[in-house]
C-alpha cells in the first residue's frame, strides 16, 4: 500500500517548490551545506591518505549513500545487515556492517547480500565465525570479516591479545577472507581538553595500530583498518597504520558534535521546521514539533538565527519555547527553523528529508532502510 503524503513527493522541472510550500514540521537539507561538510571531510581524510566509509546509521537512505560515493567515499559502514541490504539495493556495494552477525536468519542473507555486493562484517569470537564459514560454505560464496577489538568503548570487541590468535582461525575458515580490523573510540568524542583528547584517541588507536603490525609480521595483513567518527575523525585521521574513516554524521552535523564534541570546522544542513500554534503566556510559545521529530535528549535544539527564542522542553509532540525581547511579538503561524540537539536521532523519527538548494526544494530522499533493524 502506497503511503500518503502531507508534503509534496512529487518535483515537476516546471514546478518549483519553495519551503513555504511545506507544511510543517519536516526535516530540511540544505544542499550547500551539506556538500560543504563532505568536501571537507573528502579533503581532511584525502590529506592523510585515508579512505572514507562513512555510517549511514544516521541517514539511512540510498540515495544520500550514493551521493556520497559520488562525491569519494569508498562505500558505506552500516549498524545493521538490514541496512546493508538496502543500500546494496541501492548500488552501494562496499559495505562494513558494523556489527556482529548472529542466527541461520541472518546468516542465509548475508550469504544472499555477498551474492549483489561485497560486504565486510564485524567478529570478536570464534563462536560468531564458525557458523558463518558454514553458511557461506553453503551458499558457495566468501564474505570478507574484520576482527573488531575493543579499544576502550568496552562494547563489543575482543581484548587485543586474543586477535593473534583469531586472526589465523578466521584465515583458515573455508567461506570467510580474514580482511582486517576495527575499534570505535566513541568513549573519548567529548574530551572537552583538546590535548588530553587528543592523547587518549592516541593511546586507543595504538591499540589497533599495534595490532595491524604483529598480525603483518605474521603474514596476515590487514587491508582494512577501521575507526573515526565525526566526534574524533579529525584527530583519529592521523594515527598510523589505519586505512579508513566511518565519520557518518558529520554530512549533517548538529549541536551535540559542535557542543560536546568541539567539531567547529563543519555547517549545520540539517533543520526541522515547525510552526507556533499556541501562545499561551507572553513570554511562552508551543510549536507543532515535539521528541517525535527531533532528539534532544544529548543536547537541547537551537533556533537558527534567533537568540531570543530558547527551546525549554519538548513533550510527544509539543515543544515549548521560552520568548524574551522581540521573540515575545511571535504570532501564532510563525514558522521557525531548529537545529536538532543529535541530527543521527532526529533522522530516525522522519520517512524522508526535503533537500533544498536555497530555498528550492531539489530532491526528497526516502530513509528507505528506517526500521529495518534485523
Ligand atoms: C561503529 C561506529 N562507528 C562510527 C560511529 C560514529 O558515527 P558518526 O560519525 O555518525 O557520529 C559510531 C557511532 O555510534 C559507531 O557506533
Amino acid at each position: 500500500m502506497p503511503k500518503t503524503f502531507v508534503n509534496p513527493i512529487e518535483i515537476s522541472v516546471n514546478q518549483s517548490i519553495t519551503k513555504a510550500d511545506m507544511d510543517t514540521p519536516f526535516l530540511a537539507v540544505d544542499l550547500d551545506k551539506m556538500e560543504s561538510n563532505i568536501s571537507q571531510v573528502v579533503a581532511g581524510i584525502e590529506k592523510f591518505n585515508l579512505q572514507w566509509r562513512p555510517h549511514c546509521k544516521g541517514h539511512k537512505s540510498p540515495d544520500v549513500a550514493r551521493k556520497l560515493t559520488a562525491a569519494g567515499a569508498i562505500g558505506s559502514t552500516c549498524a545493521k545487515l538490514a541496512e546493508a541490504e538496502a543500500l546494496a539495493r541501492g548500488g552501494v556495494t562496499d559495505l562494513l556492517i558494523a556489527n556482529l552477525i548472529v542466527g541461520d536468519k541472518k546468516l542465509k542473507r548475508l550469504a544472499a547480500l555477498c551474492q549483489i555486493a561485497n560486504p565486510v562484517v564485524c567478529i570478536d569470537h570464534i563462536d560468531q565465525a564458525e557458523p558463518m564459514s558454514a553458511a557461506m560454505v553453503a551458499a558457495g560464496v566468501q564474505v570478507r570479516v574484520i576482527i573488531e577489538i575493543n579499544i576502550g568503548l568496552n562494547r563489543v570487541g575482543c581484548g587485543a591479545e586474543q586477535t593473534r590468535t583469531l586472526a589465523q582461525q578466521l584465515s583458515e575458515l573455508p567461506g570467510l577472507k580474514f580482511s582486517g580490523i576495527m575499534g570505535y573510540e566513541g568513549h573519548l568524542l567529548t574530551i572537552a581538553d583538546l590535548d588530553e583528547k587528543k592523547t587518549k584517541i592516541e593511546a586507543a588507536l595504538k591499540i589497533l595500530s599495534d595490532v595491524a603490525t604483529e598480525l603483518a609480521e605474521i603474514n596476515l595483513p590487514c587491508q582494512i583498518v577501521s575507526c573515526g567518527g565525526t566526534g574524533s575523525y579529525m584527530l583519529s585521521r592521523m594515527q598510523p597504520n589505519i586505512t579508513e574513516l566511518q565519520a557518518g554524521g558529520a554530512i549533517f552535523m548538529d549541536q551535540f558534535y559542535q557542543q560536546q564534541c568541539g567539531v567547529e570546522h563543519l555547517e549545520k544542513a540539517l533543520t526541522v521546521y515547525a510552526t507556533i500554534v499556541g501562545r499561551p503566556t507572553e513570554n511562552r510559545a508551543i510549536i507543532d514539533a515535539g521528541k517525535k521529530t527531533m532528539h534532544v535528549e544529548y543536547e537541547m535544539a537551537v533556533v537558527v538565527g534567533r537568540d531570543d527564542i530558547q527551546v525549554e522542553s519538548l513533550s510527544a509532540e509539543h515543544g515549548t519555547l521560552k520568548l524574551s525581547g522581540e521573540a515575545c511579538q511571535l504570532a501564532i503561524g510563525t514558522r521557525l527553523e531548529f537545529v536538532p540537539g543529535y541530527a543521527d536521532m532526529t533522522c530516525v523519527l522522519h520517512d524522508y528529508f526535503y533537500a533544498f538548494r536555497g530555498d528550492n526544494l531539489e530532491a526528497i530522499w526516502e530513509l528507505e532502510a528506517r526500521g529495518m533493524l534485523q
